[in-house]
């Protein structure tokens, strides 16, 4: 006897980025780098970051991305019974954010809270650990969330500039339910990892390896192992060909032709990784990518959904419409989802 299991879809969507805009040229005040530098590299005109003086964490901005996701499912805080949350800037180290989430947003006392770390793939590994609870029963209403505060934890000096001028604060969240006709569903997602480039992307400290975590001359230097490093060289070359595996993967899985995809959205790493794989790789025109990283910077596990949620309030997709989602980043981890909206 065979069961048919359930299927599982997007029923809520919201984004929220903090007020305050840095644009390149503000970037000066603390670093040498140039509007021009940066555009060309990486397509970034400006980002979001908070207010420093406010202490605003990853689950502040996941707060008001899930008011706005849950409004638009027409759900409140109580009908959440799990809450999935990416994310690689935690307000704290441990207990993980999606906790302290659920105090400030009043998901019941109770409620199953998951917090994975899967980086820039986050928001997919989340979508697809979502899946797996809602086909098999154990729930009907899954928030997951990818919130980041990164410029609270990057080195601004000229020497951290290859990586300070791409990161920018934000966050998305997405409400999945059963789903309830042929419209809108998951139709699948592809998850991977290889740890053989975990250092090639990385923030090294805090460690539980070694104590004494801090050195204090590297301190007195202005140099600490807790800013995040990066081979861009490394991340791009592996980035272009990952990301267009996983969107050729979700396609020939399911049989379906690129030409009946509707719109891809790319995790927003670099303008220029999603160009390559754009033209050079998948032959797509303009208005079947989505990109939004020239407002925003890379945001990380929040640029899926924050993308999604701005392409469809542009009317770019619609309900039903094939989608496809695809990330890469730290780890290694990439992947995609594939979905009718
Ligand atoms: N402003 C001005 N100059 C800069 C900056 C900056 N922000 N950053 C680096 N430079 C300088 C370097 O110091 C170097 O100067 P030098 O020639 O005098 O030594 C010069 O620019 C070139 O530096 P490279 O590191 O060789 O720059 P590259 O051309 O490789 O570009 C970049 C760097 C944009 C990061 C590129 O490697 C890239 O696109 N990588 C992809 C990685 C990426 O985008 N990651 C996003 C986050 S990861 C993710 O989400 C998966």
């Amino acid at each position: 006897m065979t069961t048919e299991l359930r299927r599982t879809r997007m029923v809520g969507l919201g984004g929220f980025v903090p007020e305050r805009v840095v644009k390149n040229d503000d970037l000066k005040q603390w670093m040498d780098t140039s509007d021009q530098w940066i555009q060309e590299r990486t397509g970034i005109r400006e980002r979001r970051w908070v207010d420093w003086d406010k202490k605003i964490g990853s689950s502040d901005l996941a707060v008001e991305a899930s008011k706005r996701a849950l409004s638009d499912a027409g759900m409140v805080p109580k009908d959440i019974q799990m809450v999935i949350f990416a994310t690689l800037s935690p307000d704290h180290l441990f207990p993980g954010t999606g906790v302290f989430l659920q105090r400030k947003l009043g998901i019941p006392v109770g409620a199953a809270v998951l917090d994975i770390r899967q980086q820039c793939t986050g928001f997919i590994y989340g979508t697809s650990i979502a899946d797996q609870f809602i086909k098999t029963g154990m729930y009907d209403r899954i928030l997951v969330i990818g919130a980041e505060v990164h410029s609270t934890g990057l080195d601004l000096s000229t020497r951290g500039r290859d990586v300070s001028v791409i990161f920018g604060d934000g966050a998305g969240a997405a409400i999945y339910a059963p789903a309830v006709d042929d419209v809108s569903y998951i139709i699948s997602s592809h998850l991977h990892a290889d740890g053989n480039s975990a250092e090639d992307l990385w923030t090294e400290y805090p460690s539980s390896k070694e104590m004494p975590q801090l050195d204090p001359a590297e301190v007195a230097e202005g140099k600490t192992r807790h800013f995040p490093q990066m081979k861009g060289r490394q991340v791009f070359k592996h980035a272009v060909p990952r990301m267009a595996e996983s969107v050729f993967e979700a396609l020939a899985r399911n049989g379906v032709p690129l030409a009946d995809l509707k719109m891809l959205i790319p995790h927003q790493a670099n303008l220029r990784i999603n160009e390559y794989v754009q033209k050079q790789i998948l032959g797509l025109p303009d208005d079947r990518v989505y990109n939004n990283i020239q407002r925003y910077g890379n945001t990380t596990a929040a640029s899926i959904p924050l993308a999604l949620y701005d392409c469809r309030r542009e009317g770019k997709v619609q309900k039903g419409d094939l989608v496809c989602l695809a990330a890469f980043g730290a780890g290694f981890t990439w992947g995609s989802v594939l979905m009718k909206l």
